[in-house]
């Protein structure tokens, strides 16, 4: 039985099931990353451009919970990108002393500068790991060759309809973990009520979001699935109880259909290249 945590590159144990925080804000994201840490989870995914840093930093505290007993981990936005200030900033917002893993958010903008920036946190001991998000394997090797310390982390779109294939070769072969976005497929129903998914679900008395949080596990994937939802925020967390044999792994492989539901495009790339945080209005 899989013990839920990932040894990163650099010795840090990182907990595979995290909780994501996008599209929630003010007192609901307080809330449920309290909720969350007391339930089950020892990782929160935050970014600064989900524009609740302040929110979640104010939901660790009401955890009750030492800091080192979670890990705390955000996404340095890409208009930040060449700002000397935006990691003290960021600890600043958390209101926390150090964050376990920062990463790039998106691969635009002078990214190569940002990766030094957080190698430069990393080495004053703010940050514990630091990783990418979104890279695809040409500027993954950018980064290995321009740069001096190998990604932890890339954190990517992954589901059992598209278990990141383009990244996960390399990403391995590196030692680079991954860690899913959409682990849910952002809750596509099609995913959700899939049949190979429901007949385990039904074999496991298990929901089918239990089942697929329990493929991720076994892939040794990290993930970190959002809700909003304190039911479903517990229950989701209950999956080291059960585990798919390997028959059954094989058989979730079989649905994989080789596309994300996000299509990275060129517009798409401006987009994530220009939006600011909302703290920089
Ligand atoms: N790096 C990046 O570029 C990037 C991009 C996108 C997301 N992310 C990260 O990934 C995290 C997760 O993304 P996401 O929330 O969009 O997608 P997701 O975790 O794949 O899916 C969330 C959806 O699943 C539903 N859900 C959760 N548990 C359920 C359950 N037990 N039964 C039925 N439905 C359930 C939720 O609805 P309820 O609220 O009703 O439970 C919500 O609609 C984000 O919070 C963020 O941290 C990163």
């Amino acid at each position: 039985m899989t013990t839920g945590k990932i040894i990163l590159n650099n010795g840090v144990e990182m907990p595979q099931l995290g909780f994501g925080t996008i599209n929630q804000f003010g007192e609901q994201i307080t809330d449920n990353v309290a909720f969350a840490l007391n339930h089950g989870y020892q990782l929160i995914d935050t970014a600064n451009r989900y524009g609740n840093e302040v929110e979640v930093g104010k939901g660790l505290k009401k955890s009750g919970l030492p800091r080192e007993s979670y890990f705390l981990e955000t996404k340095l936005g890409p208009t930040l990108y060449e700002n000397d200030n935006a990691i003290d900033d960021t600890l600043k917002r958390l209101d926390v002393d150090y964050i376990d893993l920062m990463i790039l958010h998106h691969p635009v903008n002078n990214y190569i500068y940002a990766y030094k920036m957080l190698e430069k946190a990393y080495k004053e001991g703010k940050l514990r790991a630091i990783g990418i998000s979104n890279f695809p394997v040409e500027k993954i090797q950018e980064i290995l060759d321009q740069c001096e310390i190998v990604p932890a982390v890339m954190q990517v779109e992954c589901h059992p309809y598209y278990p990141a294939e383009k990244v996960k070769p390399f990403c391995d072969e590196k030692g680079i973990r991954l860690q899913a976005w959409f682990p849910l497929g952002h809750g596509n129903a099609n995913l959700l009520n899939d049949p190979v998914i429901v007949k385990l679900a039904e074999k496991y008395n298990k929901s089918t979001v239990q089942v697929i949080i329990r493929w991720h596990i076994q892939m040794g994937f990290g993930l970190v699935p959002g809700s909003k939802s304190y039911a479903h925020i517990e229950d989701n967390a209950k999956v080291f109880d059960f585990a798919l044999t390997e028959e059954e792994m094989a058989e979730i492989a079989t649905l994989n259909k080789h596309e994300p539901f996000y299509h990275v495009t060129e517009e798409s790339l401006h987009r994530m290249a220009v939006t600011k945080c909302n703290f920089e209005e």
